[in-house]
């Protein structure tokens, strides 16, 4: 399969490494509107420079691709899906599926309209730790999921879009964390209810941090606490997760997935303590592909087989309308009914 890659900048690199390293998937050129990025990666990939295009349109006339991968700024993805549907390519875009409500309503208008694949990549899903945790949450060990604790805490110093957009973290970061939600408890939300601010220190333009409470069709309820202007002790990517459940407690500390199991309770009259098993390390799963080269492989099997992935921007939209009713909470102060 060839595909155009869109965009060849920062996160560029994470997917030209991909299809490099794929052997299902190759390149029939790159779009990047920037020059001195264009300099910068045909040096670094020793790219042939005429299959580096200034725009899609060209991109599209002068080569035969069979996809388009959109790793473009979120206020390109609209005009960049939209371009390669009507052109009847698939598109694997690059999270968030939009930068706003009514870009992301129109891309799955023209995925609708065309009937042509529009995935999105929701790398966090697909690596090792985030796996590990979703193998013990499936396999009902601990039963029904009442709360959940996230806590996401880091300091990027990223320049460029993020340091200019409203709400940078929520946006931009937490749809990972937001559409992990869905994922790991198998349920959307009925509501949400946050407040976000930006420190001092910050930054970032926008508020860079938050705290969400979020209630689940499921009945389990999250408490989102989360900053990107972090000055110290940061959590993973992946942040840190506690679930409790009605058997037991699980927990993604630093990357590690740990169980502790209720046994029982002890006591007779009065007070009485709840038994646990030791907390236990649970071993980490293996994967023969993760994060980009699992997405890829997932597009690629789309494409040539008509299997739907899981991301779908139809799906996808369930995650970024969190984000969306999210933000509609910190203006607005009171809590809000999923939209979508
Ligand atoms: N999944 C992840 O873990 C992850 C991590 C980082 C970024 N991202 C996402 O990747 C996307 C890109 O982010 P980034 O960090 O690479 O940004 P970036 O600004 O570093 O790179 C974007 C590139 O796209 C180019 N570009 C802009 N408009 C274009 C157009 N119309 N046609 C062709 N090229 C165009 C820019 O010149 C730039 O080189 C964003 O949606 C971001 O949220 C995802």
């Amino acid at each position: 399969m060839k595909v155009i890659q869109v965009g060849i900048g920062g996160m560029g690199n994470a997917w030209i490494n991909a299809v490099l390293q794929s052997e299902e998937v190759t390149f029939a050129g790159f779009v990047e509107v920037n020059e001195a990025i264009i300099e910068e990666q045909a040096k670094r990939y020793d790219m042939d420079r005429s299959r580096i295009f200034k725009s899609l349109e060209t991109a599209l006339k002068k080569t035969h691709a069979d996809a388009v991968i959109n790793v473009t700024p979120p206020q390109f993805h609209k005009e960049v899906s939209c371009l390669a549907m009507e052109a009847g390519l698939p598109v694997l875009s690059e999270k968030p599926l939009a930068g706003t409500l009514s870009d992301a309503q129109a891309i799955i208008r023209k995925s609708d309209e065309t009937g042509v694949l529009h995935m999105v990549t929701q790398n966090y899903r697909y690596n090792v730790p985030t796996q590990t945790l979703k193998s013990v949450l499936a396999s009902d060990e601990l039963g029904k999921i009442g709360a959940v604790t996230v806590e996401f805490f880091k300091g990027p110093h990223f320049g460029g879009f993020r340091e200019e957009m409203p709400y940078p973290l929520i946006i931009d970061m937490s749809i990972h964390h937001f559409d992990l939600m869905r994922y790991f408890l198998d349920s959307d939300p009925v509501s949400v209810y946050g407040r976000s601010w930006n420190p001092s220190w910050s930054w970032y333009k926008g508020d860079a941090s938050a705290s969400v409470s979020l209630e689940f069709a499921s009945g389990a309820v999250v408490a989102y606490n989360a900053s990107w202007c972090s000055n110290g002790q940061e959590t993973p990517w992946n942040a840190n997760w506690r679930f409790e459940c009605e058997k037991g407690v699980v927990t993604l500390n630093d990357d590690h997935v740990y169980v502790e199991h209720l046994m029982g309770v002890e006591g007779g009259e009065g007070f009485r303590s709840s038994l646990h098993d030791e907390i236990a390390l649970v071993p980490p799963i293996v994967m023969d592909r993760t994060a980009q080269a699992y997405l890829l492989h997932e597009f690629y099997e789309a494409v040539t087989t008509g299997k739907t992935p899981a991301t779908t921007c139809q799906d996808n939209i369930k995650s970024l309308g969190i984000v969306f009713d999210v933000v509609q909470s910190f203006a607005t102060g009171s809590a809000v009914q999923s939209s979508v």
